[in-house]
């Protein structure tokens, strides 16, 4: 009978520890997170941001004028945070063309706040520079041009 005790609580003391351990694997809450992010993109948004532009661009040849436009949007409503060369409020844009897709980087100018919240490369952006990407209130047409300023100074 004693023995027949001692079994019991041996096995029940074992479950407490294991169900006590299982509750510490669940309290990673970091890696649980950032793995969750992004978890509900489509593949299109992945690659290409999330926001009004939601198919492929067909980008023809740099048109200067359309730089040129550009280069003024840029230099009223960018440059406050952004340099070309340089990290600054935030990230360094000359070389943006070659590691975003033209689509990404309209996307970006154009729906800030949700890329800030849905898109993991945008999430992890907002953790290292620390300051969220305000909109600029840019119409599809002004990204469009700025898109062709960063194209031309990224070539
Ligand atoms: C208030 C400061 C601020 C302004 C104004 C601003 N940005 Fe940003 N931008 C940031 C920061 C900071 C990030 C990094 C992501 C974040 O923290 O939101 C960023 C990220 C980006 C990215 C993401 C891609 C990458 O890898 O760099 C692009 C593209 C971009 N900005 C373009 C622009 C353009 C074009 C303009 C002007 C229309 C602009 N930004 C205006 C601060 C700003």
């Amino acid at each position: 009978m004693l023995n027949h005790l001692k079994i019991v609580l041996i096995v029940s003391i074992s479950l407490i520890l294991i169900s006590c351990g299982s509750e510490k694997k669940e309290e990673t809450p970091q890696n649980q997170s950032s793995a969750e992010v992004g978890a509900d993109l489509t593949e299109f948004e992945f690659e290409n941001g999330i926001g009004p532009i939601k198919e492929k661009l067909e980008l023809g040849p740099i048109d200067p004028k359309l730089v040129k436009k550009g280069e003024e949007i840029w230099n009223q409503k960018c440059i406050a945070c952004h340099k070309l060369d340089e990290r600054y409020v935030g990230p360094a844009q000359r070389d943006v063309i070659k590691r975003r897709t033209p689509e990404f980087i309209m996307n970006m100018m154009l729906n800030p706040e949700e890329m800030q919240k849905r898109h993991p490369v945008v999430k992890q952006l907002l953790a290292e520079y620390m300051t969220p990407m305000t909109n600029q209130n840019l119409t599809i047409d002004d990204a469009r041009a700025v898109l062709e300023f960063l194209r031309e100074v990224g070539k």
